[in-house]
């Protein structure tokens, strides 16, 4: 494998999906908690960062514990970080070096240069340069403004460059990556989601034995992905419980508890509606809504899971980007939520865990599924809040207003699907707000609520743009809500990128 140490790029992720993609596994790890070489660790990428090494206080790792031992690639910061603890000098750039540029000498007999072309364009985004280079490291590669935009130390396999290989604007980005990754490194390319599920089920079977395991489903990719992994492992040992919250999309209850049935799984529907509808009456703030959701869950869930006699098992759909924030340089982010806390941890909280999705990206999880053969109408859904519709229905939450809104959501999502759009637009929905305005329905006056259609793109929700959808899919769509929906007579469509605001309402 790979070892990826992080010293806060944004594109750092990236770098592990580009790895991946090229079937090599890789981890990263935040450059101050560093784990051991070990003999599966075939080398070591260090990464950009938005720090500078000119400052007194830069984040730096020892690169004797690497340097001549593993092969070495910098990536911008790491390139600058070696560069400047080897002896050579790191300046300000006199320009700006942001965006594109274009390769324009290369020394391909150089491994990490192979099959690149001149003229290559490759991405910049740096605000610091490598002025001076001491003896021992040799320029491979330079462009019109930055000389030294690739180096290597003389006698052995340690790497620097300037750009940016991860991101998709470096043309040979990949072929760069992939000459370190399995031509000097020699990691072998056996990660494929094949080998993935043939290993981890057999690991899931040696872990777990006998032993029973409860996991709670959400209908969305992640927990059904871990599901199947499980089932293929354990088969009925594993209790799969799926709550309806009475927040869900119209008819997606029955829907995905038959698919789940389908699947061979072992699923306990279980209907909650009343608890939820109960804990949630009169309430109106988003952050008590979403807690008054959270522990009923917690409530229902623990209640199940009381019910399978002997249970030693938590199965976890977690995936690895929300271990990388568990661990990242900044610490982390997500405290965990207060009600978790509350009069101490339910029983089900003490079960030992299994996470069998712990290493994957999103999109491996997928391919997974793919493997698994589970249904594309599950491994292609839009992501979707655990909170549910309470949280588009902006003030206290009610049957009645779920229920419109699941008509007015329906309407939009079937006519996406309709239209081939559904797969364009990375998450989709419909907010019920409480602003109540005229309208005329033939003679006469009404008075109704307003509903907001809001659809984004997006990579990973962290930041999203609103979907253009077309004029006339939009203009359908308002007709057939206005007309169809009792209690809505007027429909706006969201046109707010994330950042500022947020792809939920609340
Ligand atoms: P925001 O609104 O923060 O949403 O831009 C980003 C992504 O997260 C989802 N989301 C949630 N998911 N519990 C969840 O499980 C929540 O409380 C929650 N709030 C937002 C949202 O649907 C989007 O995909």
């Amino acid at each position: 494998k790979i070892l990826i140490l992080d010293f806060g790029s944004q594109y750092t992720q990236l770098i592990a999906r580009r790895v991946r993609e090229l079937n090599v596994y890789c981890e990263i790890y935040p450059y101050n908690n560093v784990p051991a070489l070990t003999e599966d660790v075939k080398g070591v990428i260090l990464s950009g960062s938005p720090c500078s090494v000119r400052d007194e206080i830069h984040p730096t790792i020892d690169l004797s514990q690497f340097l001549g031992k593993i092969p070495v690639l910098g990536v911008c910061y790491g390139a600058q970080l070696m560069a400047h603890e080897l002896g050579g000098e790191v300046t300000p750039s006199t320009i700006r070096e942001y965006g594109r540029a274009r390769l324009n000498e290369i020394h391909n007999h150089d491994r990490l240069l192979k099959e690149l072309t001149i003229g290559s364009v490759v991405w910049m985004s740096h605000g610091d340069t490598i002025k001076e280079i001491p003896d021992n490291i040799e320029v491979i590669a330079s462009t019109e403004s930055v000389r030294v935009a690739a180096y290597k130390l003389k006698g052995q396999e340690t790497y620097g460059i300037q750009f940016h290989p991860e991101v998709t604007h470096s043309d040979e980005g990949k072929t760069l990556l992939r000459n370190f990754v399995v031509h000097i490194c020699g990691c072998i390319q056996d990660w494929t989601s094949e080998q993935f599920v043939e290993s981890t089920v057999a690991a899931l079977k040696e872990q777990l034995g006998d032993d029973k395991v409860v996991l709670g489903l959400s209908g969305g990719v992640d927990s059904s992905v871990a599901a199947m992994l499980i089932h293929h492992a354990i088969g009925k040992n594993l209790y799969c419980i799926f709550v309806d919250n009475g927040l869900l999309r119209k008819d997606e209850f029955e829907n995905v508890l038959d698919s789940y049935k389908h699947m061979g799984l072992n699923v306990k529907g279980v209907d909650s509606k009343s608890k939820f509808y109960t804990a949630l009456a009169g309430l109106t703030d988003p952050e008590l809504k979403r807690k008054a959701i959270g522990r009923v869950f917690i409530e229902v869930f623990d209640e199940e899971s009381h019910r399978i006699e002997d249970v030693k098992w938590l199965a976890q759909g977690t995936i690895y980007p929300d271990v990388i924030e568990s661990m990242s340089v900044k610490g982390p982010s997500a405290t965990i939520k207060s009600h978790h806390n509350v009069g101490g941890l339910p029983d089900f909280m003490k079960l030992k865990v299994v996470e069998p999705l712990k290493a994957l990206f999103k999109d491996e999880v997928r391919l997974v599924g793919k493997t698994l053969k589970i249904d594309d109408a599950i491994l292609g859904r839009h992501p979707f809040p655990g909170p549910g519709l309470a949280i588009r229905i902006l003030g206290d939450v009610t049957p009645e207003k779920v229920n419109i809104l699941q008509s007015v959501d329906h309407i939009f999502i079937s006519n996406l699907k309709k239209t081939g759009l559904y797969d364009e637009v990375w998450q989709a929905g419909a907010i019920l707000t409480p602003v109540q305005t005229v309208g005329v329905m033939g003679d006469e006056r009404t008075y109704e609520n307003v509903v907001a259609l809001r659809a984004v793109t997006s990579i990973d929700g962290m930041t999203a743009d609103w979907s253009r959808l077309p004029y006339e899919f939009l203009a359908d769509v308002s007709n057939e809500i206005i007309n169809k929906v009792k209690g809505v007579n007027r429909v706006v469509y969201d046109i707010s990128s994330k950042p500022p605001a947020t792809i939920e309402w609340e």
